[in-house]
């Protein structure tokens, strides 16, 4: 066990017949749809609505029933991942480079739950490096403002060196920050820049997170 299955399985208790569920996206969030998967293949009924390609093509692979945004009025709970979060339950999400259509999906929600293994946990966000989605037109002037705020953006490139390109067709600057003093001054800030779709700032944004240890306990914060 480690503690990012241990979390995804953990979540399951979360889940009741006839939800309709936000499925988030990440390596800690398939341990959560494996076993949403064999419940499902037991014959509990559910409906899944995903944040990601990626999660669309595991929910396909186990045949767990799906509609799209869209396609719900609403969603009772979303089980997402994150790679941050600090004593208020804000994060940092985007790793993934989902944070659009996680944030969509988690706006959506009545309920949030965040998986994570315990090094996830931290004082102050910002050691992970904050995604930036931005559109692809003129993207190196956001940068350029982004630089010169001294928020050190870095384009995210994938293994052949090209721009990532994410689900929604944008880009990401990665801010290397180190430390967010005041996480809703630069959420605010990021809200209001021409050129920036989103942010992987999700303040206020979860209801619960659980904490999976690698002995398979899992805390609750
Ligand atoms: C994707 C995300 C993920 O939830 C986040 O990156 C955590 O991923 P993992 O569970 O693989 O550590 O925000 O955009």
């Amino acid at each position: 066990m480690n503690g990012k299955k241990a979390a995804g399985i953990k979540a399951l208790d979360e889940i009741r017949e006839g939800m309709t569920i936000g499925l988030g996206t990440g390596s800690t969030v398939y341990f959560f749809l494996e076993a949403l998967a064999e419940k499902v293949a037991a014959g509990f009924t559910i409906t899944g609505v995903a944040t990601s390609q990626q999660t669309i093509d595991l929910a396909k692979k186990w045949k767990i029933p799906m509609r799209t945004l869209n396609e719900v009025s609403t969603i009772d709970v979303t089980i997402d991942g994150a790679d941050e979060f600090d004593p208020q339950l804000n994060g940092i999400k985007g790793g993934g480079g989902a944070l659009l259509f996680e944030k969509l999906v988690a706006k959506s929600s009545k309920k949030r739950i965040w998986i994570v293994d315990e090094r996830k946990k931290v004082e102050q966000l910002g050691r992970f490096p904050l995604p930036v989605e931005v559109v692809p037109f003129g993207w190196k002037h956001v940068e350029s403002f982004l630089v010169n705020k001294g928020y050190n953006p870095k384009l995210r490139l994938t293994a052949d060196e090209r721009p990532y390109v994410t689900d929604a067709h944008h880009y990401i600057l990665d801010l290397h920050l180190q430390t967010i003093s005041d996480p809703e001054a630069l959420a605010n800030e990021l809200d209001h820049l021409t050129g920036v779709v989103e942010h992987g700032l999700f303040l206020g944004m979860t209801e619960k997170v659980l904490v999976g240890a690698p002995n398979g306990t899992v805390e609750t914060f």
